[in-house]
Formats: C-alpha cells, structure tokens, sequence
C-alpha cells in the first residue's frame, strides 16, 4: 500500500493510475478505523480498478465544546488494516496543506436546507466543516467514485445534494451499516461505553425496528410513533435529542403520502451520544 502525505506526492499515484486508465473509488474518513469503515472500503473496490482512503481528523466540522483533541488516533491500526483488506493508496493530509491560512479565511460550503435540522442544528457549522472537507478531498483526489456510510444518513444525503447542486463529476455510493452481533452500529463512540451500558445500546436498533415494523404495517401517526419511541428509549435511562421519522430525500418530517422513509436518532448513554437510523419503504 502507497502513503501521501502531499497533494504532489498523491497526485504522481493518480496520474500513474489515469495513464493506464484505472478508475478510482474513494473512501474518506478521520481514522480509528473498524469493520464500518472496511466495509466502505470493499464496496469501492468492488466497484472500481484502485481504492484509496483518506484519514483526516477534519478540525473544521468539531464545535468548539467538541471532541477534537481527544478524538481517537491510532494510525498504526489504521494502516494494518487498511494493508489486510488489500486498499492501494492512502492519503495523510496534513492541516497546514488543507488549510494553510487557518480555518477562518477558508472558502465555506454551505449546504442548505438538508443541514437545518437534526445533526445540524445540534452541532452548528458542523456540515460545512464535512462538506468543505470533502469538496477540497475530491478536487485532490478526482474520483470516479466515492463511498459514504448511511450510518451518518444526514452526512450521506448532504454530500450527495452537494455533488447534485454543484455538479461534481463523482458517484456518491451509500453503503449500508455495519453492526454488532447485537445490532448496536458499529462506531469508534462504542468503545466509551462500559459492558452495561453496551447491552442497553442495543436497544436503540431494537426500537427503530420496532416502530419500521410498525409503519410497514400500516401505522401513519407519525408523530404519535415518534412519542412511544422516545418514551422507551428514556424509560430505559438514554437521553435523546430525537426520534425523528422523515422523507429519505428531503429528511423534512414524513407526512403520510411518503413512500421512501428514514427514521433517524441520537440516544446518549452518559456523556456517550449514539447516533443510528433505519429506512423503510413503502412501494
Ligand atoms: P468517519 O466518522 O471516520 O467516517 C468515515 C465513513 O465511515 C463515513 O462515510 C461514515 O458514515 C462511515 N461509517 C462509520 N461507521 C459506519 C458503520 N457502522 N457502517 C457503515 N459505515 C460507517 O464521517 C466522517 O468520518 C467525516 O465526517 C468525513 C466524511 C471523513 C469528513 O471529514
């Protein structure tokens, strides 16, 4: 496998790939990588000649009361596994190369009305973080392809209205989530939780199922699903911000003539904040 530090040095392997005409999928991430992150990785390779991934702890999209210097870095994980799954290049961008002026003088992407609610409004300026981020990583990188997991839904759907609204030539892929035995999504978060308190996680999946089961079954009080939800859920001592059941496109709540469903959520366990989401479709 190939290390980048350097734009110059990341784009002598893209061209070299270009010149054989090789297509390239690509895989963004902040690292601390686990079996979500591979499964990213082994969609995009199924899809194209070469992966690549990035790993960037983005400082831009951490609030200022956010975990930025104690998010997990464990490069030399990262690359072991990154090795074993057979990825062909992977890109270290360093800070002062991404944003030699600092944070505040960067050109800002904003994505309307997809980043209003939900993780956005929880997390001010948090998805132009992501979205500038990503938008500087694909006019380095000038994928074919690139692979998002729907365990972030709203990321997922924001960069995916970025590349329609600003016409990026690249095909955003959302990979289904990666979970647990349990059906706890698997997320770096996971390993804050103590052995309780992991057991307890496992119920956020159950209750998203619980109510997709419902809905499927015909239930169209959207809101009166969401209470019941939201009572379980801090009956069993999580703390939420919402239970939220949406249009998967436009993620404004679902009224009953929608067919395409996303039912999203964050439960915190202690200072631990979950986030999970489940699709139905009703066609
Ligand atoms: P990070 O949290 O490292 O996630 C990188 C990618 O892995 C994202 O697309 C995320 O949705 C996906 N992922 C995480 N857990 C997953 C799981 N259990 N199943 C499937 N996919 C999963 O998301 C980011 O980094 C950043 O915001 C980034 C896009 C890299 C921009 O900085």
């Amino acid at each position: 496998m190939y290390q980048a530090t350097s734009v110059t040095e990341l784009r002598q392997y893209l061209q070299h790939w270009k010149d054989h005409e090789q297509s390239v999928a690509f895989i963004p991430t902040m690292g601390n990588l686990h079996a979500g992150h591979m499964s990213l990785i082994e969609k995009g390779q199924s899809l194209c000649d070469r992966s690549l991934c990035s790993i960037f702890v983005n400082p831009m999209q951490f609030g200022p009361n956010e975990d930025f210097n104690h998010y997990p870095r464990t490069l030399d994980s990262d690359l072991a596994q990154l090795e074993a799954a057979g990825c062909d290049l992977v890109y270290l961008p360093t800070a002062s190369e991404l944003y030699p002026q600092g944070l505040d003088k960067i050109t800002q992407v904003q994505v309307t009305d997809l980043t209003d609610h939900y993780e956005g409004a929880h997390r001010p300026g948090h998805f132009t973080g992501v979205a500038t981020v990503v938008l500087k990583l694909f006019n380095i990188v000038k994928p074919d392809v690139s692979v998002f997991g729907k365990k972030d839904f709203q990321q997922y759907r924001v960069i995916s209205k970025m590349v329609a609204d600003l016409n990026l030539d690249v095909q955003i892929i959302g990979q289904e989530t990666t979970r647990e035995a349990s059906g706890l999504a698997t997320s770096s978060r996971n390993q804050y939780l103590d052995d309780e308190q992991t057991d307890r996680a496992a119920m956020i999946y159950q209750i998203l199922r619980d109510a997709a089961h419902q809905i499927s079954e015909g239930e169209r009080d959207y809101p009166a699903t969401e209470q019941r939800a939201l009572a379980k859920l801090e009956q069993a001592g999580f703390k939420t911000d919402y239970f939220k059941i949406c249009n998967a496109r436009t993620l404004l709540p679902a009224g009953p003539e929608d067919r395409d469903l996303v039912i999203l959520v964050t439960a915190a366990l202690g200072v631990t904040r979950l986030l999970d989401n489940i699709e139905v479709s009703l066609w």
